[in-house]
C-alpha cells in the first residue's frame, strides 16, 4: 500500500470579503465579455434574456448553492468531496478536474490574444481589415487539424503568462489567489465602467441596444437556444466543474454561505448584461457609420466579435486607441482572475490526493498544462481546436457533470437534506424546500433532455462544418479522454487520509 502523509492544515481565505471577491473574480471572466454578447446575439437577441434568466434562477443559483454546500461541508477539492459522499463517486470529482484542466489550456490563449490586442490598439496595428489581420496575420490560421507550426507572437507571451499564473498558484490561497483578486477586480470594475459609459454615448448606440434587446420569440422554441443559455450560465458562474466546490472549501467553518451565492450570482449576471450593453452599443455605432442595420454587420459571434469586429470599431471611433486599450485590458484582467480559479481546481485535487505541495503541483501538473496549452493553441491550427474543444466541453461535459452532481447528491448519496440543513445551519436566511425540488428533480430532468438533444445535434450535423474526423478527435476524443482520466485517477491510491472525515453536526432545526 502506498505510504500516506498526514494532512496539512487547510488553507483559508482571510474572511468572507476575500472569498466573495475571489468568487466574483472567478465568475466574471471571458465568459462574460467574450462569450455572452455573441451567444446572446446568435440565440435570439433580446429573447435570449428569457432562457438566460430562467437558467440563472432554475439552475445557476441552485447549483451554485449546491457547489458551495458540498465544498463547505465536505471541505475539499472536487475528488475529495465526491469521495466523501461515497467511494464510488470519486470519478465525478476527477471528471470535473479534467474539465477544468482542458478549459484552462485554451482559456490562456484568449488572454494572450487580449494582451497582444492591448498593444495593437495603440497604433491600430490591424489596419483596414481587422478580420484578415486576426485570422491571417496574427493567428496565421491554417485550418482544422494539428499543426506543428507555432506562432511566435502567441507562443512567447503565452509562456510568460503560464509562468505568472503558476507562481500565483504556488503562492496559495491567501497570498496568491486572494491578493491577485484584490488588485485586479477593482481595476476591472473601474475600466469596464468607463468603457460601458463611453459606449452608451456613441452615435447609434441606441440602435445597437435595440438589436440586443429586441426579442426574436421564435428562438424560444429552439432547444439549442435553451442549451446555449444553460451552458452559458454554468460557464459564467463557474459551476459544475469544481471551481466553487474548491473555493468554498477554503471558507472558515463559520461563514455565511447562502447569501454569498446570491451576491456572486447577482454580481456576475449584472456584469454580463453590462458587457452585452457595452458591446452592442458599440456595434450600433459601427452600423451607423456604415449606414447599415446592426443585424447586417458581419462577425458578431465567437472570437471574431472581440478580435475582428471590435478592432474595426476602435479604428472608426474618436479616441479609439484608448477604448481599445480599455476593452482588451478588461478582457485580460477578467480572464486572469478566472484562470487562477480554474487551475486551483486542478492544483487542490493533486495536492490532496498525491500529498504534493503547492509548488510541486505548479511545477508538475501546471507545467504539463502549460505544455499542452502551448502545443495546441499557439499553433496555426489553434483557433479550430479551441472552437471545437470549447463547444464540446461546455455543452456536453459541463452539462453532464451538472446532471451527475444532482443525481449523485440526490439519489446516490442521498445527501440533499443534509446539504440543505448545512446551508441553513451556517447561513442567515433560509434555503427552503424549493431548492431540493430544483436540484433533486427539475434541474436534472431538464438538463438530461437538453443534453440528449445537444449530443444528437452535434452528431447529426458536423459543428460549424468541420470535418468529422477532426470533430471526432478534438470534440468527442477530448471528452473521452476526460472520462478515462477520471477513472484512472480514481484507481490510484490516496497518499493522504481522505476517508476519516466527519462533517460538523447539524442542529435539528436546520433540517426544517
Ligand atoms: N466563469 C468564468 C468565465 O465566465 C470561467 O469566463
Amino acid at each position: 500500500m502506498a505510504e500516506r502523509t498526514t494532512t496539512p492544515e487547510r488553507e483559508q481565505w482571510t474572511g468572507q470579503y476575500g472569498f466573495i471577491l475571489a468568487a466574483i473574480g472567478s465568475a466574471v471572466g471571458l465568459g462574460n465579455i467574450w462569450r455572452f454578447p455573441g451567444v446572446a446575439y446568435e440565440n435570439g437577441g433580446g429573447a435570449f434574456l428569457i432562457p438566460y434568466l430562467v437558467a440563472l434562477l432554475t439552475a445557476g443559483i441552485p447549483i451554485l448553492l449546491l457547489d458551495y454546500s458540498l465544498g463547505h461541508r465536505f471541505r475539499g477539492s472536487a475528488p475529495t468531496v465526491f469521495r466523501r459522499l461515497g467511494k464510488k463517486f470519486e470519478p465525478l470529482g476527477w471528471f470535473q478536474v479534467a474539465i477544468s484542466f482542458v478549459i484552462a489550456t485554451y482559456y490562456t490563449v484568449i488572454i494572450v490574444w487580449s494582451l497582444r490586442y492591448v498593444g495593437f490598439s495603440l497604433d491600430l496595428a490591424w489596419g483596414d481589415d481587422p478580420g484578415t489581420f486576426f485570422i491571417e496575420d496574427f493567428l496565421q490560421y491554417s485550418g482544422p487539424g494539428l499543426s506543428t507550426d507555432f506562432v511566435g507572437g502567441i507562443f512567447w507571451p503565452m509562456l510568460v503568462l503560464w509562468l505568472v499564473v503558476l507562481v500565483v498558484l504556488a503562492l496559495g490561497v491567501q497570498r496568491g489567489l486572494e491578493r491577485a483578486n484584490k488588485i485586479f477586480m477593482p481595476l476591472l470594475v473601474i475600466l469596464f465602467a468607463i468603457l460601458v459609459v463611453r459606449a452608451l454615448f456613441l452615435d447609434g448606440a441606441v440602435e445597437g441596444l435595440n438589436e440586443f434587446f429586441t426579442p426574436n420569440w421564435e428562438a424560444l422554441g429552439d432547444a439549442n437556444v435553451w442549451i446555449a443559455a444553460y451552458s452559458q450560465i454554468f460557464f459564467s458562474l463557474s459551476i459544475a466543474f469544481g471551481i466553487m466546490i474548491t473555493y468554498s472549501s477554503y471558507l472558515k467553518r463559520r461563514s455565511n454561505v447562502a447569501p454569498t451565492a446570491y451576491v456572486v450570482a447577482f454580481a456576475n449576471s449584472s456584469f454580463e448584461l453590462l458587457a452585452g450593453i457595452g458591446v452592442f452599443a458599440t456595434l450600433g455605432f459601427m452600423a451607423a457609420q456604415q449606414g447599415v442595420a446592426v443585424g447586417e454587420l458581419e462577425n458578431l459571434t465567437g472570437p471574431m466579435l472581440s478580435f475582428a469586429t471590435f478592432p474595426q470599431i476602435v479604428s472608426a471611433m474618436p479616441g479609439g486607441p484608448i477604448f481599445g486599450v480599455l476593452f482588451f485590458t478588461s478582457l485580460a484582467l477578467a480572464g486572469f482572475t478566472s484562470l487562477i480559479s480554474i487551475l486551483q481546481v486542478v492544483s487542490a485535487a493533486f495536492q490532496e490526493k498525491f500529498g504534493l505541495s503547492r509548488v510541486q503541483v505548479s511545477l508538475l501538473i501546471g507545467g504539463l498544462a502549460a505544455v499542452i496549452s502551448l502545443v495546441l493553441y499557439s499553433s496555426t491550427s489553434g483557433l479550430a481546436i479551441l472552437d471545437v474543444v470549447d463547444k464540446h466541453t461546455n455543452e456536453v461535459g459541463v452539462v453532464l457533470s451538472a446532471v451527475l452532481t444532482c443525481v449523485i447528491v440526490t439519489l446516490g448519496a442521498r445527501k440533499l437534506p443534509e446539504l440543505r440543513a448545512h446551508l441553513n445551519a451556517v447561513s442567515t436566511g433560509h434555503v427552503g424546500r424549493w431548492w431540493s425540488l430544483l436540484v433533486g428533480v427539475i434541474v436534472p430532468i431538464a438538463l438530461v433532455v437538453m443534453l440528449v438533444s445537444s449530443v444528437l445535434g452535434l452528431i447529426e450535423e458536423p459543428y460549424e462544418g468541420y470535418p468529422r474526423s477532426f470533430l471526432a478527435v478534438a470534440g468527442w476524443g477530448v471528452l473521452g479522454l476526460m472520462a478515462v482520466a477520471a477513472l484512472v485517477y480514481t484507481l490510484i491510491p490516496w497518499r493522504r487520509p481522505v476517508d476519516d472525515f466527519t462533517p460538523d453536526p447539524l442542529p435539528e432545526e436546520a433540517r426544517r
